[in-house]
C-alpha cells in the first residue's frame, strides 16, 4: 500500500552500493596500484541527497529503483531507517542494484565509475505514479544517474505543480538537450558546468554561470570545492567562500551541498543564505569517509556556521 505522507522535498534519482578502495593515489589509465583498505558503503547521488535532506531535518521522499538483491534490500532499509519515504522506490526483478566502483586517495580525492543497473530501469510511468508526491513537494531534486528522458519528464511535471526544481547535472551528459536547462537552480561542479556549455575547464566562474543562465537556468550555484561556490542570479553574482577543513574523503560532498540547498530553499531562505548553508554542509561531508555515512546533520551544520 502506498503511503499518503506528502514530504516537503522529493528526490528523483539513483541509489548505488559503493565499493570503495582506499589507496595512496588514484590509478592512471593502464596502471595498477596497491590499495590499503576496502569498504562497502551506501551511495548513489539520489539516495545520498535524500539521506542528507532527512538528516538536515526535512521530510523527503525518494523516487528511484533498486534490484531484487541484497544490495537493493540493504539500500532500502538504510533509506527507510534514515527517515526517507521509500513508497516510490521500486524493486526491479530484471536488473541488479546500481554499483559504483570508487577509489579514494589519501588526499581525499576520488575517481568513480557507476554501473547503473536498476537506476536505468526507472521510467516516466514511475514518475507519473508519484505525481501526488511531486505535486505536494516544495522542492524537487534531480541528478543524471537515471535515464535523461525521465529527468526531462520529471522537470516538466514538477514545474507544472509549482515545485522549485534543482538539477545536479552529475555526471554531465555527452549531449544536453535544451529542456535540461529549464530548471530553477543548477548545481554543477566546474567540470560538469564547462562540459555542459563547451567552455575550457579553467573558464571563469562568471563566464560559465552566464552561459548556463543564457540557456534558461534561473539561478546557478556552481560548486567550487575548497573554494566554496559561485552564485549567479538575475539580481547579480557573488562568490561564497568555504572554511578550510581536514579532507578525509570528498565522495558525496556535492550531494550534501545540493541537499542542503534544497532544505534551505524549502524553508524559504534566499539564495545567498541557502548557498552558504550548502557550502557548510559540503565542507562537513568531506571530513568523514563514505557517501551516506558522511552526510551531516542539521546541528552539525548550524554549529559549523556559528563557530
Ligand atoms: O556523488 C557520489 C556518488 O556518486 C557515490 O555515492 C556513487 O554512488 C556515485 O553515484
Amino acid at each position: 500500500m502506498k503511503s499518503t505522507i506528502k514530504p516537503t522535498i522529493v528526490v528523483i534519482g539513483s541509489a548505488n552500493i559503493d565499493l570503495v578502495a582506499t589507496a595512496a593515489t588514484i590509478p592512471a589509465a593502464g596502471q595498477t596500484v596497491m590499495g590499503d583498505g576496502f569498504s562497502i558503503v551506501h551511495g548513489g547521488k539520489g539516495a545520498n541527497q535524500a539521506v542528507a535532506v532527512a538528516r538536515l531535518g526535512e521530510s523527503v521522499a525518494m523516487i528511484g529503483c533498486v534490484g531484487d538483491d541484497d544490495f537493493g534490500r540493504n539500500l532500502r532499509s538504510g533509506l527507510s531507517g534514515g527517515g526517507v519515504n521509500c513508497s516510490h522506490l521500486r524493486t526491479l526483478k530484471r536488473l541488479a542494484t546500481g554499483v559504483a566502483l570508487i577509489v579514494v586517495s589519501r588526499s581525499g580525492q576520488n575517481a568513480i565509475c557507476v554501473a547503473p543497473g536498476a537506476n536505468h530501469g526507472l521510467t516516466c510511468d514511475d514518475v507519473d505514479r508519484a505525481e501526488p508526491v511531486i505535486a505536494a513537494a516544495r522542492v524537487c531534486v534531480l541528478q543524471l544517474e537515471i535515464p535523461i528522458d525521465v529527468v526531462l519528464h520529471a522537470i516538466k511535471l514538477a514545474r507544472k505543480h509549482g515545485a522549485e526544481v534543482i538539477l545536479d547535472p552529475a555526471p554531465a551528459p555527452d549531449e544536453a538537450p535544451a529542456e535540461l536547462f529549464q530548471v530553477d537552480i543548477l548545481t554543477p561542479n566546474s567540470t560538469e558546468a564547462t562540459e555542459l556549455v563547451g567552455l575550457p575547464g579553467d573558464a571563469d566562474p562568471a563566464v560559465i554561470a552566464a552561459a548556463l543562465r543564457d540557456r534558461g537556468v534561473v539561478s546557478v550555484a556552481l560548486k567550487l570545492g575548497a573554494n566554496g561556490a559561485y552564485l549567479s542570479e538575475a539580481t547579480g553574482d557573488q562568490a561564497v567562500s568555504a572554511r578550510s577543513v581536514e579532507v578525509v574523503d570528498s565522495t558525496g560532498a556535492g550531494d550534501a551541498f545540493t541537499a542542503a540547498l534544497a532544505v534551505a530553499r524549502s524553508r524559504g531562505e534566499a539564495m545567498p543564505d541557502a548557498v552558504r548553508f550548502a557550502v557548510a554542509a559540503g565542507s562537513l561531508a568531506c571530513t568523514k569517509f563514505g557517501a551516506q555515512p558522511s552526510m551531516p546533520g542539521r546541528c552539525d551544520v548550524d554549529a559549523f556556521l556559528s563557530s
